[in-house]
């Protein structure tokens, strides 16, 4: 969709908070691109949609994330909320000094050598739940992609890498569903009751995680972390410990979901490019890179600023958060010629979908990794897939995509 009238970036903020701004989000991101790569919205909001300055906002020390002292600032009621302490707990809402000393615990556990070794288990993860789909729907009846497959992959993953059981990885879809409201923006908060919810049932499950694994340590992440933080006991507290396992939880399947569920729908409207997911050994790290691009999963983070600060000439004045609108930067016409066209060769195409700086995605190798061994696998399986019935749609700003994808197996 384009826009023909000229809209304020105010117009186009308050249209993309509605529902259907949120279904369809890039013509408003153009409109405000129409008025520069970082522009006010109104006092004390600014909102960054260029790649260069998405990409430098990221990278700034002087531009934090929204820490505990300042929602005390801005929503002084906002520890009545347990989904909003648990995240504010963990290395995503934390600045340094205590972000680098999380972030330091918790990056031991995700290096690519972690990551390698678990390609072969993600095969095989993959291949059984392909098997499961094809018990589906093999008999002709359509099979929610979303639902079967690209919600079960990656909760398995973090599930497998966590170490906790299967039967509990069910239940998990539904809570996080609900605790993930709380990241997408803390305006929302008469919406939190279900989120608080979430998060209250999810502490519970991973403090009793903790304990266990403290009685009894194996080889996963857990125990890792639990060594971590017993090791030299204030390295982490034991709500960091519990709010970044949340955390791992969501930020580590919400997302990925969404990435498997826009790169199986860009494989169907671009049959071309799937039959070379199908034949051409490599083609899926530029497609899958292409897919975090044009579909990002993350739509939106944002930054405060303290003091003014400088941003490739624009000032962000003290005071103001600063909305990085991720998906807006990946389409850039600056940066990607035809940023709207979906082209997989695209030479360096290196999208903002993981942040970038500091807080750069933890597990941007292993959702990558994911997608990489998914979408072949699944296409070579079933070459005749389709799409079948009306897919239909999550109403979320910062994590939008598919809630239900059917298919046929054909
Ligand atoms: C396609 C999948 C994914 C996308 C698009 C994604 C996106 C992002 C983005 C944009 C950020 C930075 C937020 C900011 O700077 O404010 C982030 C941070 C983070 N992500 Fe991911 N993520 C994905 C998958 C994962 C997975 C699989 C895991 C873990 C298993 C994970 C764990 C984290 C963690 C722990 C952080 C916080 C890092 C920090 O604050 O230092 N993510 N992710």
């Amino acid at each position: 969709m384009t826009l023909s009238v000229m809209m304020e970036p105010r117009e186009a903020m308050a249209a993309l908070t509605a529902p259907e701004g949120r279904r369809d989000p890039y013509a408003y991101y153009d409109a405000i691109r129409a008025h520069g790569n970082l522009v006010r919205i109104k006092p004390g909001l600014m909102a960054a949609v260029g790649h260069a300055e998405c990409s430098r906002i990221l990278r700034e020390p002087r531009l934090l994330v929204q820490d505990a002292k300042s929602h005390d600032r801005l929503y002084p009621d906002w520890r009545s909320h347990s989904s909003l302490r648990g995240f504010t707990d963990s290395v995503l809402y934390t600045n340094p000094p205590d972000h680098s000393r999380m972030r330091r615990l918790m990056s031991g556990a995700f290096t690519p050598r972690r990551v390698a070794a678990l390609e072969p288990a993600i095969v095989q993860m993959t291949d059984r739940l392909l098997d499961r789909v094809a018990e589906l729907g093999g008999d002709g009846s359509p099979v929610d992609f979303m639902a079967e497959f690209a919600y079960r992959l990656p909760v398995a993953v973090i599930g497998e890498m966590l170490g906790v059981a299967d039967d509990d990885q069910i239940w998990f879809r539904a809570a996080v569903e609900d605790v993930t409201v709380a990241l997408e923006g803390i305006s929302r908060v008469s919406r939190l009751d279900a989120a608080d919810r979430a998060m209250d049932e999810l502490a519970a499950y991973f403090g009793r995680l903790v304990d266990e694994r403290r009685r009894h340590p194996a080889d996963d992440l857990i125990s890792a972390l639990v060594e971590a933080h017993d090791a030299a006991g204030d390295r982490f507290t034991r709500d960091e410990l519990v709010g970044n396992l949340v955390l791992l939880l969501a930020a580590g399947f919400d997302t990925t979901t969404h990435l498997l569920g826009h790169g199986l729908h860009l494989a169907f409207e671009h049959p071309g490019f799937a039959a070379r997911l199908r034949t051409e050994p490599g083609f899926a790290t530029g497609y899958v890179e292409e897919t975090l691009r044009i579909a990002a999963p993350v739509h939106a983070t944002s930054r405060f600023a303290e003091t003014d600060v400088d941003v490739l000439g624009t000032t962000v004045p003290a005071g103001t958060k600063v909305l990085v609108l991720l998906a807006a930067g990946n389409r850039d016409p600056d940066r990607f010629p035809e940023p709207h066209r979906f082209d997989p060769d695209r030479p360096d195409i290196q999208p903002l979908s993981f942040g970038a700086g500091a807080h750069f995605c933890l597990g941007a190798p292993l959702a990558r990794v994911e997608a990489q061994i998914a979408l072949p696998r699944l296409l070579r399986r079933f070459p005749h897939i389709a799409t079948v019935g009306s897919a239909t749609y999550r109403d979320r700003l910062v994590v939008p995509g598919h809630d239900q994808l059917p298919v046929s197996l054909g």
